[in-house]
């Protein structure tokens, strides 16, 4: 499979790839663990993530590893890990690329461990509790999160409102991929056999953890209380950019899940938005002054105007290489026959039906959208004429 990120080949590793897996002879011994931490200008925060961890390491007798995936930070934490110089701790470091979710696909990559545990470097989450999550990994966990939303679980403080807002909405809408209450959560593990069955990771943004309980089908997922500690050195690199490429994720994931049904979905969704346009367009144009006749037509062709731009651009965004003009032409003609279907459909009802008018017209509604939506499927913007444009895109995206 050809990786969907960039920069794997930029990385710089001490290690050659057959020394990365597990030996059959390690396989028998308690499961190595790794922990894969991501880094951006942290060096402020290393020497203490190092010691905690070491602790852990030391207290609960884990035969466990560091993976630390750092985007040439050039802050001086090379240096530092180089002069610690534990042969537990790697230091990779990736040139030309940059991304959270990628890092810490890397670093899985990269690991040795049996299990995987991945958290930030920024102090914010309680590695005491990794001895907890392994537990119930042993116990038939696909996946465990250290949660800031169960009983037991908080943030800090000073979490503006804001934040708290936001990091609620962004949960409420991974709700049909996970039961999890704290699916943003960046502190999680799983076994290593559960990461390598999950195919075609094209993560975007931040939220790499709910990308893999998506990519590889994980259940049985549980969730450990932690206080979130707020970062004390250094600054979040979360920006508003990375919020919007949360909606992108989240898009990707719910084709993933639900194929083409996504696609209804989203013409559906459209056509609901498309109605709203008609509507506004109508009370804007005979509030100007132009006769209901006029009015009534304009506002339908904006909206079908505005319907075919969002269903090219998003339900079959597959076939927006193809030529806009001809997509366009048999929309309008195909959306005219789903009128007429419409219109056949509400008299055919009204036949066996005569006393049920509005029912009539949402059966003819019904049927002029189901119309629309299979010719849109297989003639407007059906796949034959571009699938090699759009494959090439989606490798380079
Ligand atoms: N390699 C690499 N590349 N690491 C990065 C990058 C990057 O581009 N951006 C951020 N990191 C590292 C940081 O250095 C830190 O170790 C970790 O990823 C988290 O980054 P923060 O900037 O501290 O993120 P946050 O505190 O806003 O977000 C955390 O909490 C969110 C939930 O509120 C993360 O755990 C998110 O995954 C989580 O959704
Ligand atoms: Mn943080």
């Amino acid at each position: 499979m050809t990786p969907m990120w960039p920069g794997r080949s930029a990385i710089e590793s001490p290690f050659a790839r057959s020394e990365r897996r597990p030996t059959a002879a390690s396989r028998t011994a308690a499961p190595s663990v790794t922990i894969i931490v991501p880094t951006y200008r942290e060096v402020e925060n290393l020497p203490h993530l190092i010691d905690r961890l070491a602790q852990v390491r030391d207290a609960a007798a884990l035969p466990l590893d560091l993976v630390i995936v750092d985007d040439d930070s050039q802050d001086g934490s090379a240096e530092l890990v180089a002069a610690r110089s534990e042969a537990w701790i790697q230091f990779v470091v990736r040139r030309g690329a940059r991304g959270l979710s990628t890092a810490v696909l890397d670093g899985m990559n990269h690991a040795r461990g049996d299990i995987l545990v991945c958290m930030d470097a920024d102090l914010s989450h309680p590695p005491h509790v990794i001895p907890q999550m392994l537990a119930k990994l042993q116990e038939g966990a696909d996946f465990v999160v250290g949660s800031r939303y169960i009983e037991g679980g908080s943030t800090s403080d000073d979490w503006g409102f804001f934040r708290w807002l936001n990091s609620r909405v962004a949960t409420l809408l991974a709700r049909p991929f996970t039961a999890l209450q704290d699916p943003m959560a960046g502190f999680f593990a799983l076994k290593r056999e559960t990461f390598e069955r999950g195919r075609d990771f094209a993560p975007v943004g931040y939220k790499i953890g709910l990308e893999l309980v998506v990519r590889c089908r994980c259940e049985r997922v549980v969730e450990i209380p932690i206080h979130f500690e707020d970062r004390q050195f250094g600054e979040s690199k979360l920006t508003f950019r990375q919020q919007l490429l949360y909606l992108r994720h989240l898009r990707r994931l719910y084709i993933f899940k639900y194929g083409h049904w996504s696609q209804l979905i989203q013409f559906l969704v459209v056509g609901g938005l498309g109605t709203l346009v008609n509507l506004l367009c109508l009370t804007l144009l005979v509030g100007v002054g132009v006769s209901v006749q006029s009015a009534v037509a304009g506002a339908i062709v904006v909206a079908m105007c505005f319907n075919f731009a969002l269903n090219r651009r998003f339900s079959f965004a597959q076939a927006r290489h193809g030529s806009w003009v001809r997509q366009f032409l048999t929309y309008a003609a195909a959306s005219s026959i789903g009128a007429l279907v419409n219109y056949a459909a509400a008299l055919l009802i009204l036949r066996y039906a005569p006393a049920h008018l509005r029912g009539a017209a949402l059966g003819g509604i019904a049927a002029g959208t189901a119309f629309n939506f299979l010719a849109s499927r297989y003639l407007v913007f059906r796949l034959a004429h571009v699938r090699l444009a759009s494959n090439e895109r989606s490798t380079r995206s």
